[in-house]
């Protein structure tokens, strides 16, 4: 996910017991000119394996070159497309779910790119266009022939954008299709364990991606980790342990922000850095849900420059959690 799932928080993910951690996607046509940021994004941590990357563009050529530079550059174990992201600046230029509108350019791309690496490339996608062109059960067939080895659903339509409940009704029946071998990944406002467990046991899908409900709960994982394999919560992680977690996730964000890297030596590294990708994790932290009042500290850490601003801020919430018994 843009800005949320850079290599602190996805170590994070995946120290708690997710299979599989996602970079955020990143333009073909922003690597192919070496944006700075994209060779950033890029970067993955052998911790993290496996690990995919995803991008997203507009036609053929840049596609395989993005690819290519993915695979020489990154070595990441999968390569994963974008043609589910909703947004005006991505889909009104056909790119990402804007791909819905063209499914031969679509198939052209995911064709092409398969060929021309040789790490496994998927693809994550929406239902369709809009209501009347939930398309998913057979574009699933086509983007399966065309050679992908996994398909990521996500239960909405690209003219629903956030909004409105995920239908994971389709994602099932992509996933009960008879000509379909490859894995179903369904994705979705999958929020808790339970949701999760219910989606494999529903749907019948092979994997649960999960999005929003990460966002400043990387332990997350670990819950649902744990509810999957025994059916019970994990009681172990008490306030303290959350709080260590992400003064960790501020420590690492920082720590990448300031590494040394020559391939980036232009570009100015600083703590701010580290902390411009964290504030957001710590914002919409479900830890300081119900606190009275809490607007103006959110504030605060939205506007924090230093992890030290941000170490007392945390602490100061944690003090409020504490007194509310
Ligand atoms: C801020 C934000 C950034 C996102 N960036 C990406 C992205 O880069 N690639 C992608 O495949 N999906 C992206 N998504 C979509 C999510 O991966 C996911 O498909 C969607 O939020 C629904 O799943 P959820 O209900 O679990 O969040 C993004 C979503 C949000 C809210």
């Amino acid at each position: 996910m843009e800005d949320v799932t850079d290599q602190a928080f996805r170590l994070l993910c995946k120290e708690f017991g997710a299979s599989m951690v996602y970079s955020e996607f990143v333009s073909a046509d922003a690597l192919i000119r070496s944006v700075n940021r994209s060779l950033e994004k890029i970067r993955v941590d052998d911790q993290e394996r496996p690990v995919a990357i995803q991008i997203y563009g507009r036609d053929v050529p840049s596609m395989v070159e993005a690819a290519q530079i993915v695979e020489s550059e990154a070595h990441p174990d999968i390569l994963d497309i974008n043609f589910g992201c909703p947004v005006k600046k991505v889909a009104g230029k056909g790119a990402g779910a804007g791909m819905l509108k063209n499914v031969p350019l679509m198939l052209d791309i995911t064709r092409e790119v398969v060929k021309a690496v040789k790490i496994p490339v998927t693809v994550k996608t929406r239902l369709g266009w809009d209501n009347q062109n939930k398309i998913i059960v057979s574009l699933a067939e086509q983007l399966q022939d065309c050679g992908i080895e996994a398909l990521t659903i996500h239960g909405r339509t690209r003219s629903q954008m956030y909004q409105g409940e995920a239908d994971w009704t389709l994602i099932g029946e992509v996933k009960a299709n008879p000509r379909m071998h490859i894995p179903i990944i369904g994705n979705g406002d999958i929020c808790t364990a339970e949701q999760a467990d219910e989606a494999f046991k529903r749907y019948g899908v092979d994997g649960v991606m999960i999005g929003r409900a990460t966002f400043g709960q990387p332990w997350l994982f670990k819950d649902v980790r744990t509810y999957l394999d025994t059916g019970k919560h994990d009681e172990t992680m008490t306030l303290d342990w959350k709080m260590a977690v992400l003064k960790r996730q501020v420590q690492k964000s920082v720590e990448y922000s300031l590494r040394e890297d020559n391939a980036l030596k232009e570009r100015k590294r600083t703590e701010l850095g580290g902390i411009m990708h964290v504030r957001r994790h710590l914002a919409n932290s479900p830890l300081f849900k119900g606190i009275p009042d809490f607007r103006q500290t959110r504030i605060k850490i939205l506007r924090a420059e230093t992890q030290e601003e941000l170490f007392a801020l945390l602490d100061e919430a944690k003090e409020r959690i504490t007194s509310l018994g």
